[in-house]
């Protein structure tokens, strides 16, 4: 939907012409389950966004509709819910509660919300929903936010209103991503780099729809299980902080101290920081064989180190093989279902989609959802 006939729709509904702000999802490349151990991540923002239509109202309501879902909602803004209500709203509702519990004086709005990225699919459709949300509110009161702000806000949103202790990553390429560039960034630091994607080379994503619902649960384990590792690991050396700062060398070490799970996330996650440096630099030597190798061994220790992958994500990267113009690929997002993407030559792109959709529903009975993506723009006012 165009963002004129979003402003239609919405004058339809609430008779005045709104702002409309949107942000997207995204792919991550390489670097999984590193962004909360303060590690590296190369993400890349993709063509599909949340629009969020906005107009104030004199009365001091916060009212949220959708074009995906039925119901409706209306809160009070002198007495917002402080945790998630359960409901899709949930991701709108808790950036306006966290903006007003951090001092920010809201507006009485009308909002209509449009999602285009794939829900439940590890292509960040919160995040998407999140970063238009604020962007929107924000415009109403007239305060500038710097877009990495934006991100963090998104973030204690997410973890303190949702309640699901999600890393930076998401937020921040929504906000930051550059068209035609991958996004690397430092989760401490919060330093980026924007690497050129070769023109020739297309992320094709290739959802299995398995729904990762059930996986926040999981998520939040592994969380501990890194937490768990540092907390044990800092005995020996004080200065660790996070994973990001225990060396191969030094969790070799004292592999015996740590319990058989909590070893192997910290092996992958330490490991897979390794990778993300190693895949910057191969993408700026255009070295695409070397980065699609880093790819698939990403994926290996997601599935057998970190254990976040499913049967289903499995059968798609091994679908890819063989496949012309076929660099490499991987699992993306948090896992336990949802999306792979892999590095196709532009000229073979379109065939690589069909080819890998019929050898995987051979494989599954799933007929799964591909798509043929590029690296597009972060968050941005359409109007
Ligand atoms: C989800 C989270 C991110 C990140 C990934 C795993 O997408 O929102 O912060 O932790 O999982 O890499």
């Amino acid at each position: 939907m165009t963002a004129s006939e979003l402003a239609g729709r919405f004058e339809h509904i609430y008779g005045s012409v709104p702002r409309i702000f949107r942000a997207p999802g995204r792919v991550n490349l390489i670097g999984e389950h590193t962004d909360y151990n303060d590690g590296y991540v190369m993400p890349a923002a993709i063509g599909f966004f949340t629009q969020v239509a906005i107009a104030p109202r004199s009365d001091r309501k916060l009212v949220v509709r959708s074009e995906e879902f039925e119901r409706d909602f209306e809160f009070d803004l002198d007495h917002l819910p402080q945790s998630r209500v359960g409901a899709w709203c949930d991701y709108v509702l808790g950036v306006a509660s966290v903006l007003q519990q951090e001092g920010h004086a809201l507006r009485g709005a009308n909002l209509l919300v449009r999602g285009e990225v794939p829900i439940g699919a590890g292509l960040s459709s919160s995040a998407a929903v999140e970063v238009a949300s604020a962007l929107a509110l924000l415009s109403l009161n007239g305060a500038a936010m710097a877009l990495p702000e934006v991100a963090k806000l998104c973030q204690r949103s997410e973890n303190n209103f949702v309640g699901a202790r999600v890393g930076i990553m998401d937020q921040f390429v929504s906000c930051m991503g550059k068209a035609g560039h991958a996004f690397f960034l430092d989760c401490r630091s919060l330093e980026f780099k924007l690497v050129p994607m070769p023109p020739d080379i297309r992320l094709v994503v290739c959802n299995t729809m398995v729904k990762h619902a059930l996986a926040s649960g999981s998520y939040n384990q592994r969380r501990e299980e890194c937490e768990e590792g540092v907390k044990i690991l800092a005995r020996w050396d004080p200065a660790i902080r996070a994973l990001r700062d225990v060396s191969l060398e030094l969790l070799e070490r004292h592999a015996k101290d740590l319990s058989e799970d909590v070893y192997k996330r910290c092996l992958h996650v330490v490991r897979e920081d390794q990778r993300v440096l190693d895949a910057a630099e191969c993408l700026r030597k255009g070295d695409l064989k070397r980065l699609g190798e880093l790819m698939r061994d990403s994926h290996r220790s997601l599935r057998d180190l970190y254990e976040v992958s499913c049967r289903e994500l499995d059968v798609m990267v091994e679908a890819a093989e063989g496949l012309p113009g076929y660099c490499g690929g991987r699992m993306t997002g948090g896992g336990f279902g949802g999306c792979t993407v892999s590095l196709v030559h532009s000229a073979n792109a379109e065939d690589f989609a069909q080819e890998i959709a019929k050898r995987y529903e051979a494989a599954t009975g799933i007929k799964p959802n591909v798509y043929v993506c590029s690296a597009e723009d972060g968050a941005q006012a359409l109007n």
